[in-house]
C-alpha cells in the first residue's frame, strides 16, 4: 500500500491581483488535509472510494475530464505506463470542497504522490507541483498557481506568477519556490461561511471587469502588490498591528473587485467587532472561508463570534 497526504492552505493576501502578475503570500494549514491510498487490488481494473463526493466506481465509468479521472489518466500518460495495473484507491479530505482552502490542488497532489509512487514512477516535488498546475488549469480556467504551489511544499509562498515562456506552455505555476520566514509565530482564524463557491466563476468575473476597464484594475492590482510586498515584511519583523491594517486594506479593495458577499462581510465584521487585529476573505470569495488575524489569547473569543455571526465552521492556527 502506498499512502500519501497534502494540506490545505490559506491565502493570507493578494489573491485575484496574483492572477495578473502581482504577488501573493500563502500558507499551508495542516489542519485540514487530503489523504490518499493505493492498493494492489486482485480485481481487474482501478476502483476508485471517494468518501466525501460519494464516489464507488471504477476508473472506466467516469468521463475523462472528471477531476480524479483526469488525474490518473494524464499521470499514466506521463510514465508511459504499459498496462494499466489493477488498483484500489482510496480518497478522503478533510478540507471543505469550494470554500477556498485548496481542496482540489490537495487531492491532486496527494493523489500523484501516492500514485506515481506506487506504480514505480518517482516524481520530484518541482514535476508535482507542475503537473497538478496542469490539472488545475483543465478545472479553474486561468489560475495562478499558487494553489498548486502551496499545497505542494507544504510551505508559506510568496507567489509571483511565472511569464508565459516563449516556447509555448504558457506560466507553469513553478520555478524557485520563494518561501518567507515568519519573524514571530502569529495566529489566524478562519471562518466559513458554508457556501460553496467555484473559483473559476470569481476569477472569470474580475477578468470581465479588468477586460472592461484595464486602467482602473490595474491600478487596483497595483494596491494589492504593495500591500502583499508591505505584508511580506511585517511577518518577517512580527508587526502584527500593521499586517491587521493590511487585511483590512485588502479586504476593501476585494469588495470592489466584487468578490466579497454580505456572509463573508458579516463574518469580517463579526471578527473585527470581537478584537480581530484585522480581517479578510481568503481565495476565490463570494463565499468560501475569511481569515482574522487575532492575539492568541483572543483567538477562542473570536472563533465564537464568527460561529454566532454564522460560520458554519472555524478553525485556529498558527503560522510559524
Ligand atoms: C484561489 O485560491 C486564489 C485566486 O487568486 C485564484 C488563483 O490564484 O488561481 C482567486
Amino acid at each position: 500500500m502506498t499512502t500519501s497526504s497534502a494540506p490545505g492552505k490559506i491565502i493570507l493576501f493578494g489573491e485575484h491581483a496574483v492572477v495578473y502578475g502581482r504577488p501573493a503570500l500563502a500558507v499551508p494549514v495542516t489542519q485540514v488535509h487530503a489523504d490518499v491510498e493505493v492498493l494492489d487490488s486482485a480485481s481487474t481494473g482501478i476502483l476508485i472510494h471517494a468518501l466525501g463526493i460519494n464516489l464507488h466506481t471504477e476508473l472506466n465509468t467516469l468521463p475523462s475530464d472528471h477531476p480524479i479521472a483526469s488525474v490518473i489518466h494524464n499521470l499514466f500518460f506521463l510514465s508511459r505506463i504499459s498496462s494499466f495495473p489493477n488498483l484500489e484507491i482510496n480518497i478522503t479530505s478533510t478540507i471543505p470542497v469550494a470554500s477556498g482552502l485548496g481542496s482540489g490542488a490537495a487531492v491532486t497532489v496527494a493523489l500523484t504522490r501516492a500514485l506515481s509512487a506506487h506504480i514505480n514512477f518517482p516524481m520530484t516535488d518541482d514535476e508535482i507541483n507542475s503537473f497538478t498546475y496542469e490539472i488545475e488549469k483543465l478545472h479553474h480556467g486561468t489560475p495562478s498557481g499558487i494553489d498548486n504551489t502551496v499545497v505542494t511544499y507544504a510551505k508559506p509562498v510568496y507567489f509571483v506568477k511565472q511569464p508565459p515562456s516563449p516556447a509555448g506552455g504558457g506560466a507553469r505555476g513553478e520555478g524557485e519556490i520563494n518561501t518567507f520566514k515568519v519573524g514571530k509565530p502569529f495566529t489566524i482564524v478562519i471562518g466559513d461561511t458554508g457556501i460553496s463557491a467555484p473559483t473559476k466563476e470569481s476569477v472569470g468575473d474580475v477578468r470581465k471587469l479588468w477586460e472592461a476597464n484595464k486602467p482602473k484594475w490595474e491600478s487596483v492590482f497595483n494596491k494589492v502588490a504593495e500591500i502583499s510586498i508591505t505584508a511580506r515584511r511585517a511577518i518577517e519583523t512580527g508587526k502584527w498591528e500593521l499586517l491587521g491594517e493590511l487585511m483590512n486594506e485588502n479586504q476593501a479593495l476585494l469588495q470592489e473587485m466584487t468578490v466579497s458577499s454580505p456572509e463573508l462581510d458579516q463574518l469580517v465584521s463579526a471578527a473585527r467587532n470581537a478584537g480581530a487585529l484585522g480581517a479578510k476573505l481568503s481565495g476565490g470569495g463570494r463565499g468560501g472561508n475569511m481569515i482574522a488575524l487575532v492575539k492568541p489569547d483572543e483567538a477562542e473569543a473570536v472563533a465564537r463570534s464568527l460561529v454566532e455571526a454564522g460560520a458554519k465552521n472555524t478553525i485556529i492556527t498558527q503560522v510559524s
